[in-house]
C-alpha cells in the first residue's frame, strides 16, 4: 500500500507503541466532528472490496466507528454487523438514520464476538492499521465462512494537488509509508489492490475540523498553531472557489483478499 492516511501508522515511520496507543485511542475524543468531516466510501470501491457480489451478503464492518463504511454497506442492501472498541464512535453509529438499526458490538479485531463461519465478508475501512495483526488475523480466519473474503480501505489525501502537499507540510504529518511494502495477512490469498478517486467538498471549516480528526494533530502538543496554519491555507485555497468552498482530493487504496 502506498501513503495510507494521515491518522495511518505505516511501517517504517517509527512511532512507538505509547504514541500509537495515545492515537488509536484518539478517536472518541472527538466522534460527533470525526462523523461530520470524514470522508465516505463510494459504492463502485465498497463493491469491489466485496468481490463485486451478485447477492445480498452477511458482513463484518471492523472497526467500523462512527458507521461511515457500514452505511455504504447498509445502502447496497448486505446485512452488517459493526466491531470496533470504542464505545463513543458506537454511540454516534447508532444515531445514524441509515446505521441505527445494524447490530454492533464494542470489542476489537483481536477477539471478535462472533460465531465461526458467520460472516460472507469482513471489511475494514481506515482501521486495520490500529489492530494487531498477529491477534485479528486468525479471527477474521474464524469468523468467515469458506471462501470469504477481506476488504480493507484507506483514504489518503491525493498529493498531485499542489495544495495538498502544502497542507500535509502545515499538518505536520509525516507518517505517510514508503509504498514498497505489499499487505500480507495470515490466513488470506494474496491481496489485490486498487486504487479509487474521491472528493468531497467541504468549508474551510470543515477543513479545519478534518485536519484536526487526524489523530497525530488530536494529540500534538502544537495542534492550535497546526490547526490556525490550515485554516490560512484553507481561506487561500476557498478564494478562487465561486463559492467559498473546497474539493478535497483524496485517492482511496482498496485490498481484497480470499480466506485461504
Ligand atoms: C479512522 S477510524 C475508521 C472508522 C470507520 N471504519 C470509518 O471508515 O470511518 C479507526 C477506527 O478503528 C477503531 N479501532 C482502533 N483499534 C481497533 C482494534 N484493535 N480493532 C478494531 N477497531 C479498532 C477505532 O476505534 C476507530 O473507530
Amino acid at each position: 500500500m502506498t501513503d495510507l492516511d494521515p491518522s495511518t501508522p505505516t511501517s517504517g515511520i517509527g512511532i512507538t507503541e505509547e504514541v500509537k496507543q495515545a492515537r488509536r485511542l484518539a478517536f472518541g475524543g472527538y466522534a460527533a466532528d470525526y462523523h461530520r468531516v470524514r470522508p465516505g466510501w463510494p459504492a463502485d470501491a465498497v463493491a469491489w472490496l466485496l468481490g463485486e457480489p451478485t447477492s445480498t451478503l452477511d458482513v463484518l464492518d471492523l472497526g467500523c466507528g462512527t458507521g461511515k463504511g457500514t452505511a455504504a454497506l447498509v445502502r447496497l442492501g448486505h446485512r452488517v454487523v459493526g466491531v470496533d472498541p470504542s464505545a463513543q464512535m458506537l454511540e454516534v453509529l447508532a444515531h445514524q438514520p441509515e446505521t441505527a438499526e445494524v447490530p454492533t458490538h464494542f470489542a476489537g479485531a483481536e477477539a471478535i464476538p462472533l460465531g465461526d463461519a458467520t460472516v460472507d465478508a469482513i471489511t475494514c475501512f481506515q482501521a486495520w492499521h490500529w489492530v494487531d495483526p498477529d491477534a485479528a488475523a486468525p479471527e477474521c480466519v474464524r469468523v468467515l465462512r469458506p471462501g470469504g473474503i477481506l476488504g480493507m480501505a484507506w483514504h489518503r489525501p491525493d498529493r498531485s494537488v499542489s495544495w495538498v502537499v502544502e497542507l500535509d507540510e502545515r499538518a505536520e504529518r509525516t507518517d505517510m509509508g514508503s509504498g514498497s511494502e505489499a499487505l500480507v495477512v495470515a490466513g488470506f490469498e494474496p491481496f489485490e489492490e486498487r486504487e479509487f478517486a474521491y472528493q468531497q467538498t467541504m468549508s474551510v471549516d470543515d477543513l479545519v475540523a478534518t485536519v484536526a480528526s487526524w489523530s497525530h494533530v488530536a494529540i500534538s502538543p502544537r495542534r492550535e498553531r497546526i490547526l490556525a496554519a490550515v485554516r490560512a491555507l484553507g481561506v487561500e485555497v476557498a478564494a478562487v472557489s465561486p463559492d467559498d468552498t473546497l474539493v478535497f482530493p483524496y485517492l482511496t487504496d482498496a485490498a481484497r483478499a480470499r480466506r485461504l
